[in-house]
C-alpha cells in the first residue's frame, strides 16, 4: 500500500488555533482571561521542549535558560503538568523515563511506576468470584497505587540532573500559586469527570468551585498544591513516603472523604505507611532493537511499551514491504504477545530478549499475509527455536534524519486520553522522553485533602481476573503492566529522534505509527505526528480516527479489516504525542500535536545559530 502524503503536511498547522491567544499569567504572559498561545513545531537551538501544556513546557524551557540540563528541566515540567494538567499527571502518579545520558553516550531509564501494597492479592479486583465492575474500582480508594512519581524525581535529579528538588519544582510552585488560564481540554477534562468528583467534598471544593468546573479563559489557582509542593522541595520524598504527607495519603485511601448524601459505593484502599516506606524507583536497563542503521530505546518491564513496540518493528523488518496493512498486522500480533507474556519482570519471567529477537521477529512475520488474520492472533512461542519462511528481500528503512521525499479471554479495559508524554533536550545533548500518568483521566478522583492533588487509580491497569495464567494479576508489591512507551531512537549512537503519546494501550500503536510514518513513509516528524491515526491491539476491530478511515478504508477494509471510530472523549482521537527530531549541527526540532486534544507546545532556547 501506498501511503498519500498529500495532505498530511497541508494539515499541519504551523500557528496557535483561532481563537487562542495569550500566554499564562504564571510565566509573565499577556492578561488573563485568555487561553495560553501553543505552537506544535519550534526549531532552533540550545535545548527544546516539547509538553502538551504551554506552562509545562515554560516551566522546561525557564530551567534549561538557567543552565538546568534536560533531566532537570524533565522533572520541572512533569510537576508543572501537575497543577496543569492534573487529571493526567500529578506527585501522586507515576511514570517511566528514557533518558540519553550524553557525557556517557548512554540511554538509561527510570520506573517510577506505581506498586500494588501487600494486602492486594491475586483476587483484590474480584468479588463472588467475578470481577468487579471497571468503573466502581476506578473511583476507589482500592485502585490507589502506592505512588512512584516523587521518588522517581529525586532518582532522576540525584542520579542525572544538577537541581535540588526544591529547585525542580519552583516552576510548578509558581504556576500553582499564580494560577494558569483554563482551555478548553481542561474545562472539558473536568466536566467529563464532574459527576464523581461531585461525590468527594476534597475534589469538588477544588476542581468544582461554585458546583461546576471553573469557566474556560478564568484563572485557575491551587495553593493547595502550591504550599505541597513547597513544602516536598523543603522536606524531600521522605515527608510522602513514610512522613505527614504519607500519613495523609493512607488516610484518604482509607476513607475517601465521600460527600454526605452521596450514593456513590466507594471500596477503601488498602495501602499502609509501610507501603510508602518501602517504595523505590529503579533504574532499568532499557530495551533496545535494532532498525535499520538506528537503535530504538524503549522502557522495559514492566511497561509493555518497550517489548510491543520494539517486536512490532522487528516484524516490519522481516516483511519485504511495508504498508498500513503491514503496521496494523505487526501490532496485532506484537500485543498477542505482550498479552501472554509481560508483566512486572520481579514476578513474572518475561521472555524479553526472544520477543525481541530477529529469529522471533520472522516467525511472526509469517503470519503476515495479504488479507487481515483472523482474530484473535495466537501468541507465539518466543522460546528461541525458530521457523522461517522466505519472503524476498527486506524492508529496511534508512533513518535518514532530512525530512524525506516520499490477556486473552480477558476484555480489554477501555481506552481514553489518559496519560501525559513530554520529551526535552538541553545544550550538551542530553535527551528525556518522559511518560507520566494518574491513569484515568481524573485518577480515582479523590483529592487529598487540603494538598492540592488527585490520587492515581493505577491499578486498574492489573488484569481483574479470574485469569489463571495471566502475566498482569495483582499480588503484594506488584506493578501493574504499562503501556507507557517513551523512546528515543540513536542512529550511530546519537540521538536522532524522541516520541511518546498518552493513551492507555493506544500508546504503544501511536509511537509505532508515528516511527513507522517517518522511517518507512517518509514523511517528517510534524507530519507523521499529524497523520490519522489508527490502532490495533489483537482485537477484531481496528480503532481509527476518522480521518484515517475517510483515506484508508476502503483499501483496508478490501484486505479484510474492520475499522471502526475510537470511542471518546474527545470522540475520535487517538494520543497527543510530543517528540523531538535532531536535524544535525546542534538544530532541534520540537513537535507537538497541531489540533489533538487542544494542541501542544514546543519551544526551543533560541531559534537562531548561537
Ligand atoms: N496507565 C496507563 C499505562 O500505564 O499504560
Amino acid at each position: 500500500m501506498t501511503v498519500p502524503l498529500v495532505g498530511v503536511a497541508a494539515s499541519l498547522a504551523l500557528v496557535a488555533p483561532p481563537g487562542v491567544a495569550a500566554a499564562s499569567p504564571a510565566l509573565g504572559g499577556p492578561p488573563h482571561g485568555q487561553p495560553a498561545a501553543k505552537v506544535p513545531v519550534a526549531e532552533g537551538y540550545g535545548g527544546a521542549v516539547s509538553t502538551v501544556d504551554l506552562d509545562a513546557s515554560k516551566a522546561a524551557l525557564s530551567v534549561l535558560k538557567r543552565g538546568g540540563n534536560a533531566m532537570d528541566a524533565a522533572v520541572a515540567a512533569a510537576a508543572t503538568l501537575g497543577v496543569t494538567e492534573p487529571y493526567s499527571a500529578g506527585l501522586a502518579g507515576g511514570g517511566f523515563l528514557v533518558y540519553y545520558d550524553a557525557r556517557r553516550g548512554k540511554v538509561i531509564s527510570i520506573d517510577g511506576r506505581e506498586k500494588a501494597p501487600q494486602a492486594m492479592t491475586e483476587t483484590s479486583f474480584q468479588e463472588n468470584g467475578a470481577a468487579i465492575p471497571f468503573a466502581d474500582a476506578v473511583t476507589s480508594g482500592l485502585s490507589a497505587g502506592v505512588p512512584g512519581s516523587v521518588a522517581q524525581w529525586e532518582l532522576a535529579l540525584r542520579r542525572y540532573g544538577t537541581f535540588s528538588l526544591k529547585q525542580a519544582l519552583q516552576p510548578a510552585v509558581d504556576v500553582a500559586s499564580n494560577g494558569f488560564t483554563v482551555d478548553q481540554t481542561f474545562y472539558d477534562q473536568t466536566a467529563q469527570n464532574a459527576d464523581r468528583f461531585a461525590a468527594f467534598t476534597s475534589t469538588a471544593a477544588l476542581y468544582l468551585p461554585n458546583g461546576a468546573p471553573p469557566p474556560v479563559g478564568s484563572v485557575f489557582r491551587n495553593p493547595d498544591l502550591a504550599a505541597t509542593y513547597r513544602e516536598l522541595g523543603r522536606r524531600g520524598g521522605e515527608w510522602l513516603y513514610g512522613g505527614r504527607l504519607g500519613e495523609e495519603v493512607i488516610a484518604t485511601v482509607k476513607r475517601p472523604p465521600v460527600k454526605p448524601g452521596s450514593t456513590r459505593v466507594v471500596r477503601p484502599g488498602l495501602m499502609e505507611l509501610s507501603d510508602l516506606r518501602a517504595y523505590r524507583a529503579l533504574e532499568r536497563p532499557p530495551t533496545k532493537v535494532g532498525y535499520g542503521p538506528m537503535e530504538v530505546y524503549g522502557m522495559a518491564p514492566p511497561s509493555s511499551g518497550g517489548s510491543t513496540v520494539g517486536e512490532a518493528l522487528k516484524i516490519l523488518q522481516a516483511l519485504p514491504k511495508v504498508g498500513l496493512h503491514e503496521y496494523l498486522e505487526a501490532s496485532r500480533l506484537a500485543f498477542a504477545d505482550r498479552n501472554k507474556f509481560v508483566g512486572d519482570p520481579a514476578y513474572v519471567d518475561v521472555p524479553l530478549k526472544e520477543l525481541l529477537s530477529d529469529g522471533f521477529a520472522k516467525e511472526r512475520a509469517c503470519l503476515i499475509g495479504d488479507v487481515a488474520m483472523p482474530n484473535p492472533a495466537a501468541p507465539g512461542s518466543p522460546d528461541g527455536s525458530y521457523a522461517g519462511c522466505q519472503f524476498e528481500g527486506t524492508a529496511v528503512p534508512n533513518g535518514d534524519p532530512a525530512p524525506a521525499k516520499g490477556a486473552e479471554g480477558q476484555a480489554e479495559k477501555p481506552e481514553g486520553p489518559e496519560t501525559t508524554h513530554l520529551a526535552v533536550t538541553d545544550r550538551w545533548g542530553n535527551v528525556a522522553a518522559y511518560n507520566i500518568t494518574i491513569e484515568q483521566t481524573g485518577g480515582n478522583g479523590i483529592v487529598v485533602p487540603g494538598r492540592g492533588f488527585l490520587l492515581n487509580n493505577e491499578l486498574t491497569d492489573f488484569t481483574f481476573g479470574p485469569a489463571p495464567g495471566d502475566p498482569n494479576l495483582p499480588a503484594p508489591g506488584k506493578r501493574p503492566r504499562s503501556s507507557m512507551a517513551p523512546t528515543i531512537v540513536l542512529k550511530h549512537g546519537r540521538p536522532l529522534l524522541a516520541i511518546g503519546s498518552p493513551g492507555g494501550a493506544t500508546i504503544i500503536t501511536t509511537v509505532l505509527q508515528i516511527l513507522v510514518n517517518r522511517y518507512e513513509f517518509g514523511m517528517s516528524l510534524p507530519d507523521a505526528v499529524a497523520a490519522p491515526r489508527a490502532s490495533q491491539r489483537n482485537a477484531a476491530a481496528t480503532q481509527a480516527e476518522q480521518a484515517f478511515i475517510d483515506r484508508y478504508g476502503a483499501e483496508l477494509t478490501a484486505r479484510g479489516h474492520t475499522l471502526t471510530l475510537v470511542p471518546g472523549p474527545p470522540v475520535g482521537e487517538i494520543g497527543a504525542a510530543t517528540g523531538l527530531e535532531f536535524l544535525g549541527k546542534g538544530k532541534v526540532q520540537a513537535v507537538a500535536e497541531p489540533s489533538r486534544r487542544g494542541g501542544g507546545s514546543a519551544l526551543v532556547v533560541t531559534p537562531a545559530r548561537p
